[in-house]
């Protein structure tokens, strides 16, 4: 079977919409410095991309989760595969993912960083699918809401191609 790459958000809608959250954030905590996290590997070049953008003074760090289950399904149990290297205590934190589905890695992660005494902690995603909610999440800055399709593109995969792509994009599989 092979697949086509169908554009749903175009890199320049893409970098207008990271550049407006920077630009957000940059005024929400004016005066303070944030503390980014990012979840690998998704979150990535959305994180580099946003830190970019804000003015005031950034620290970045880096932690890998994996649910267990199959790759297009979240399964709710997370496993942290890399940890983060610094504490969170005092940082005003903001937690920086690829994409807001379930919601089930997102509650799980904020409740295990909420509870190393960060100052603050907010969510940014870049994108949500709210049709696709099983557990309730806060998501303090959203890029895009979309449809419950499949995306790849700007740090998300599909089995572990297409992270790549400087835009987002629907997997469409054709049958031949
Ligand atoms: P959740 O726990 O169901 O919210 O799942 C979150 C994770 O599932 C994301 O961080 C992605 O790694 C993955 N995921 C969910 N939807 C998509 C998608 O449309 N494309 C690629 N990965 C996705
Ligand atoms: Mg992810």
């Amino acid at each position: 079977m092979a697949e086509r790459i169908k554009v749903l958000l175009s890199e320049e809608e893409v970098d207008a919409r990271i550049k407006a959250i920077g630009e957000q954030i940059s005024r929400d905590y004016a005066g303070r410095q944030v503390h980014l996290v990012c979840v690998l590997k998704g979150g990535s070049f959305f994180m580099c991309e946003l830190a970019k953008r804000i003015t005031v003074p950034v620290s970045l760090d880096f932690m890998s989760v994996s649910s267990y289950g199959s790759n297009t399904k979240s399964s709710g149990v997370v496993r942290i595969v890399k940890d983060l290297d610094e504490p969170l205590k005092d940082k005003d934190v903001i937690v920086v993912e690829d994409i807001v589905d379930s919601g089930r890695t997102l509650s799980y992660l904020l409740e295990l960083l909420g509870q190393r005494g960060p100052e603050s902690m907010r969510l940014c995603t870049l994108l949500d699918k709210p049709e696709r909610r099983v557990v309730d999440v806060k998501v303090d800055y959203t890029g895009f809401e979309i449809p419950d399709e499949f995306v790849v593109g700007y740090g998300l995969d599909y089995d572990q191609r297409y992270r790549n792509l400087p835009y987002i994009g629907v997997v469409e599989l054709d049958e031949e």
